[in-house]
């Protein structure tokens, strides 16, 4: 398989990047147009213009071409540079896809990994136009509040193994917002991140296999950060860790520590197998067993009592009418 770093239209500009960097380590200080022009290598009017795009992604940038530039503070963006350096050696230090704005990381991701793009790429946005919800849906993904990033991964597994990665990046998100906050997350199954009884996450994993080998998986996470408002139709079931805790949250730091859980909690589940996933998230999510539920799958709806896990990380329940199923794909909510 070739090695080869797919670069793909619309990622971050290099120089864009490089542009908050150096106003970063200058933080405070004004820097005239023209030096930052040198530097980056570019016109003093696209520093101008580049200075207006950053200011709509949040990023407190003053002045103007005539007196120079700086940042009253340092900004909260998910830039390349910044997170490779906080994630030396890691899997997921080396191949990072940045973008201001783009339709969905999960989409990119699927089209690194048709391109041979190696184990181990992240996909990030600041923004999604059309990011990715579970079936169907759409995830709201309002710029530079959220964290909206995809793993590319090829593990050697089978397919049907695959949800398992879904339920482990639950975990690794739980552990991260833990160490962040102090709070604990519950974990909807298969895919919800919730607190406070809310939803303050989801996971979307999507992969292309073969019928008996997984060639690649995308796992997509989406987290609500900052949001302090949501969109009419989630308001009443979203949340944000700015709303659970009152404050706001360094975005760089929550992605630094999701990858770095993910990759503990990855690199274990490829040791020791699908149990060191299943027993964990059993043991942390309330409804895992002893939940009264409803389930509808499409093609009928049910509700029962959930009664653990299978060994691939299908939720078993004891319907109401007697016999116990396993859930294969559905909604599952608590009865009301
Ligand atoms: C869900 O709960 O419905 C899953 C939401 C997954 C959203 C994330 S955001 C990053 C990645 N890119 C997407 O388009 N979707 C996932």
């Amino acid at each position: 398989m070739s090695k080869a770093k797919t670069t793909l239209p619309g990622t971050t500009d290099r120089r864009i990047t490089a542009l908050v960097t150096l106003l970063a380590e200058n933080a405070t200080i004004v820097i005239s147009g023209a030096r930052i022009a040198r530097e980056i290598g570019v016109s003093r009017s696209t520093v101008w213009r580049w200075v207006q795009r950053l200011r709509e992604l949040g990023v407190r940038a003053k002045g103007h071409p005539r007196t120079g530039y700086f940042l009253e503070k340092v900004p909260d963006l998910l830039t390349p540079d910044m997170l490779k350096t906080r994630l030396k050696g890691s899997l997921f230090g080396k191949h990072i896809h940045h973008f201001l704005k783009i339709d969905s990381t999960n989409r990119v991701a699927m089209e690194l990994g048709y391109a041979d793009e190696p184990e181990g790429a992240v996909v990030i946005a600041e923004e999604q136009t059309a990011g990715r919800g579970r079936a169907g849906r759409t995830w709201h993904s309002e710029r530079g509040t959220g964290i909206y990033v995809t793993l590319l991964l090829r593990p050697k597994i089978s397919p049907v193994q695959a949800p398992l990665l879904t339920m482990m990046a639950g975990l690794s998100a739980r552990s991260a917002i833990q160490a962040q906050t102090d709070l604990f997350l519950d974990l909807k199954w298969p895919n919800d991140l919730m607190l406070g009884g809310r939803k303050l996450g989801g996971i979307l994993t999507e992969m292309h296999a073969e019928p008996t080998q997984v060639r690649f998986v995308s796992v997509g996470i989406g987290l609500n950060v900052n949001q302090e408002k949501f969109p009419a139709e989630v308001t009443s079931f979203a949340t944000s860790l700015r709303a659970q805790t009152g404050r706001t949250h360094s975005r760089m730091e929550v992605l630094v520590r999701l990858l770095r859980e993910f990759e503990n909690d990855y690199n274990r589940f490829l040791r020791e197998g699908a149990a060191t996933v299943t027993e964990r998230f059993e043991a942390v999510s309330s409804y895992a067993r002893g939940k009264c539920v409803s389930v509808s799958n499409g093609m009928e709806n049910y509700s029962g009592v959930t009664a653990g896990l299978s060994p691939e990380g299908l939720l078993r329940v004891k319907r109401d009418a007697g016999e116990t199923v396993t859930v294969i794909a559905g909604d599952v909510k608590e009865a009301s």
